[in-house]
């Protein structure tokens, strides 16, 4: 008999996102040959054999590699609106989409480049897909705190796209507190706040993103289950964590699916969202994510509509929007 057919996915916020990390290979490929640039993998088949990872470094060695195929604001545009598509497939209604500008700038792409071309993918989606989408504007916390101050006062002539700022890259060895200063500033600026924290690096960087950043969210944040007292801290501010499982394995943050914190931090009383992260690199987008836990943990129905509502509650979307999904 035929097999039954799929139940449409649950509707979900989507809050940690990386643009860059949704470049598929077949789209690499064609903007590679419509820029003239040489990819150094034959075709899409080998690049697809180098996402093995053995670390976050390493799969940001690729990452940063790739994006030299993104050079014009239809590039840009293209990148989004292939996302989009295949995020409306995965019952995605509210996509808030990081991006990194110093990956572009250092190449030579003007950042109006990159926001423009984003920002034209995000405003079609929100008319065909019904998608609703905010901009953050992640600083790589690899490069110079001046590098970074640097950045948003490149960007401040487009603050009315961009709803946060973000820090990424390499954790280990760059605390939140290198990033004081531009974080106030942003605050200053009326945007919210969030940052990567607790991935590879220890619970000392997401207290750190909470009282010295001033953060609203804490991306990924899984390692804080190493400190009871930053648990207590997290659950009573009910402070969200966007934890991305697929991407967790991938990198090597956990060894084996089965064994991923996600119910013990439902259990401790975390708001705590499913995210896919980089999805052409870790194997899966939204939906993808929400199916992995489900198999590998156990989890029951009722358990991943909480894991979505709190894709809305933990949400920059306006109070009466928010409370259109709950
Ligand atoms: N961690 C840090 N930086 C990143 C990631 C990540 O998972 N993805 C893209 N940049
Ligand atoms: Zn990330």
């Amino acid at each position: 008999s035929p097999s039954a057919p799929s139940p449409a996915p649950l509707p979900k916020a989507e809050l940690h996102l990386h643009i860059e990390g949704t470049l598929e290979p077949g789209l690499a490929f064609a903007l590679a040959r419509r820029n003239g640039i040489e990819l150094p993998y034959a075709d899409e088949d080998v690049l697809r054999r180098a996402y093995s990872f053995a670390d976050l470094q390493s799969f940001l060695n690729l990452y940063y590699a790739l994006m030299a195929v993104l050079r014009t604001e239809d590039d840009f545009a293209d990148l989004a609106h292939a996302y989009l598509a295949r995020a409306k497939e995965q019952g995605v209604r509210h996509a808030e989409i990081f991006f990194d500008p110093q990956a572009h700038t250092a190449r030579g792409v003007p950042i109006g480049t990159v926001i423009d071309g984003l920002a034209r993918a995000l405003d079609a989606a929100e008319e065909t897909y019904g998608i609703s989408t905010r901009l953050i504007m992640c600083f790589l916390r690899d490069e110079s705190a001046e590098s970074a101050l640097a950045t948003f006062e490149a960007a401040r002539p487009h603050l009315d796209r961009i709803t946060a700022v973000g820090l990424d890259s390499a954790e280990v060895g760059h605390p939140p507190s290198k990033f004081r200063e531009v974080f106030a500033r942003a605050r200053e600026a009326g945007l919210k706040c969030v940052a990567h924290a607790g991935e590879e690096g220890p619970p000392a960087y997401v207290w750190e993103a909470l009282d010295v950043l001033g953060v609203d969210r804490i991306d990924h944040g899984v390692r804080s289950m190493e400190d009871p007292r930053l648990v207590a801290r997290l659950v009573a501010d009910q402070v969200p964590l966007t934890v991305c499982p697929l991407s967790n394995v991938r990198l090597r943050v956990i060894d084996d699916l089965a064994d991923h914190p996600l119910p013990a931090m439902l259990d401790a009383g975390l708001l705590v969202t499913v995210n896919s992260d980089d999805p052409s690199y870790f194997g899966g987008y939204a939906d993808d994510n929400f199916r992995a836990v489900r198999d590998a943990l156990g989890l029951d129905q009722e358990t991943l509509r909480t894991l979505a509502r709190n894709s809305f509650r933990a949400s920059f979307l306006d109070e009466a929007v928010r409370e259109r999904y709950l």
